[in-house]
């Protein structure tokens, strides 16, 4: 039998046909606008999702059987509020996981409410991309819109909701919502009457490999699909790139460059970073995990090389850094294009180049970037050690990925071996992963991806460039502590 595994992006739907051995047959992406209508927000028509997946699907099939396919599986991007009405018409574009216009809310949930509240009601505390401080500002900005709403999801649940007509979520993305009560698997009541929460608006809860619904007749037919194929419930992007990548269990690490940037360490125990700087969420395993997600990882590299230099060519960029270059650049960049997340939760803070001189070259830059997204991942990095985890090597996967010599300046800068899978395609692997879980070809999570999780490359860090590293990284410490007061006053 065949799977489809559906990996809802920021920037694109990446959608993979797999067999039940883990072979990935056909890969189809398609990209969508990402609208920023102001300064730190970010926004998406949930429209561009469902079309995304509508023409993929049947371009996905071409050339092979479509009776085949016996489920179908997203990992999607976390946090994004999509916001339905009476008739199930969507009210608004829907604020993303990256939006940044909900620092007053942040404030009243974090010191009015507590951090303490929050954190024994849901394991975490609030941050500008969460979900319920988005509602609470249209609570406030939206009056009217507000009113309307009668269902709340996430956006893969969007797409399982036009597949299936059934409104659901699954409990890794549900824990991005700060409205679950992630120990026990429940909602919230607590902090639903907190934040004014409708609680029949929220989807029904489910584990990531549960079958939620079959397909509805006339989506079956457009997208030439057998009627009987069976679609879970899925993930959240790096709960499924989790999966796509073998870190399941206890003790697993997966790294992810994509849009965000993210660490990710699981654990079959529930567990809360006592100083929330890490999320506490629950895995798609069935088990837990704590992550760090910094908000600009590959989209800063993006930005740098499309929107400054003008190219698309990123290895055409990388040519000319030399091993000799590494651990030496004198210029350092702070990612921060769309303020940070972990572990710093700041929402003014600001993308930055320090350190350039007249000699400063072009490629100095571009190395610049790409350490300074490697120096913000170790930040969560140094976060998860100082909770007593022991991470001695990791996966890694995401559009980053591809650059060997990002992959080289990563392992280098965190002091570890990363291990690449065979497909980068993390989220969408994994969501087909589940999909094969739930239609029984596979008995559990944990089973499925022992059998089908490949790994290729590894990238070894070296001492000496490691010790280079370890260097820059201390003065990159410096940075963010010594600009905090001028992003803040820059904000006003
Ligand atoms: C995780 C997060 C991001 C998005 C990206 O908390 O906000 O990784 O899921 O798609």
């Amino acid at each position: 039998m065949l799977y489809i595994g559906i990996d809802l992006g920021t920037s694109a739907c990446k959608l993979l046909l797999v067999d039940e051995q883990g072979t990935v047959l056909r890969e189809v992406s398609r990209e969508y606008p990402l609208d920023f209508p102001k300064p730190g927000w970010s926004e998406q028509h949930p429209e561009h999702w469902w079309q995304a997946v509508c023409t993929g699907i049947p371009e996905l099939l071409q050339g092979f059987n479509p009776a085949q396919v016996a489920g179908i599986g997203a990992g999607g991007q976390m946090h994004g509020l999509v916001a339905l009405d009476e008739q199930d018409q969507v009210i608004r574009p829907a604020i993303l996981w990256n939006d940044g216009r909900t620092a007053a809310e942040v404030e009243y949930l974090n010191q009015t409410i507590g951090k303490e509240t929050l954190s024994r009601c849901t394991a975490n505390i609030a941050f500008a991309g969460f979900t319920a401080p988005k509602l609470l500002w249209m609570q406030r900005n939206e009056p009217e819109l507000y009113g309307k709403i009668r269902k709340i999801m996430l956006p893969k649940d969007y797409v399982n909701y036009r597949l299936t007509g059934v409104h659901c979520t699954d409990y890794s993305d549900a824990s991005g919502t700060l409205l679950l009560d992630v120990e026990h698997k429940c909602w919230s009541r607590e902090i639903c009457e907190i934040c004014k929460v409708d609680m029949a608006w929220l989807p029904r809860l489910y584990e990531s490999w549960q079958p939620v619904g079959a397909l509805l007749p006339d989506v079956a037919e457009a997208l030439g699909l057998p009627q009987s194929t069976v679609v879970c419930a899925g993930a959240g992007d790096n709960a499924a790139a989790a999966i796509g990548t073998g870190a399941v269990g206890e003790g697993g690490c997966n790294l992810s460059l994509g849009t965000s940037g993210t660490i990710f360490v699981t654990s079959r125990r529930f567990g809360v970073d006592p100083n929330n700087a890490l999320h506490a969420f629950a895995h798609a395993d069935g088990g837990w995990h704590l992550m760090g997600c910094m908000l600009s990882a590959a989209s800063c590299n993006r930005w740098w090389c499309e929107e400054i230099l003008g190219t698309k060519d990123y290895a055409g960029e990388q040519a000319d850094i030399g091993e000799e270059k590494l651990g030496r650049n004198p210029v350092f960049f702070l990612p921060y294009l769309m303020g940070e997340r972990s572990p710093i939760n700041d929402v003014t803070a600001r993308g930055s180049f320090v350190g350039m001189t007249m000699d400063c070259s072009r490629a100095d830059m571009t190395q610049s970037v790409l350490e300074g997204v490697a120096f913000a991942i170790r930040d969560s990095f140094e976060v998860a050690k100082s909770l007593g985890l022991t991470i001695t090597r990791s996966t890694l996967c995401g559009g980053g990925s591809k650059s060997p010599l990002w992959r080289k300046i990563l392992a280098n800068v965190l002091n570890i071996p990363l291990e690449l899978p065979q497909t980068e395609q993390g989220p969408g692997f994994g969501g087909a992963i589940l999909a094969m879980v739930a239609c029984g070809a596979y008995s559990n999570v944990e089973e499925a991806c022992g059998k089908l999780v490949r790994l290729g490359g590894k990238v070894q860090p070296q001492p000496e460039l490691a010790a280079r590293y370890q260097e820059r990284y201390k003065k990159f410490q410096e940075l963010y502590p010594a600009l905090k007061g001028v992003f803040e006053h820059l904000s006003k």
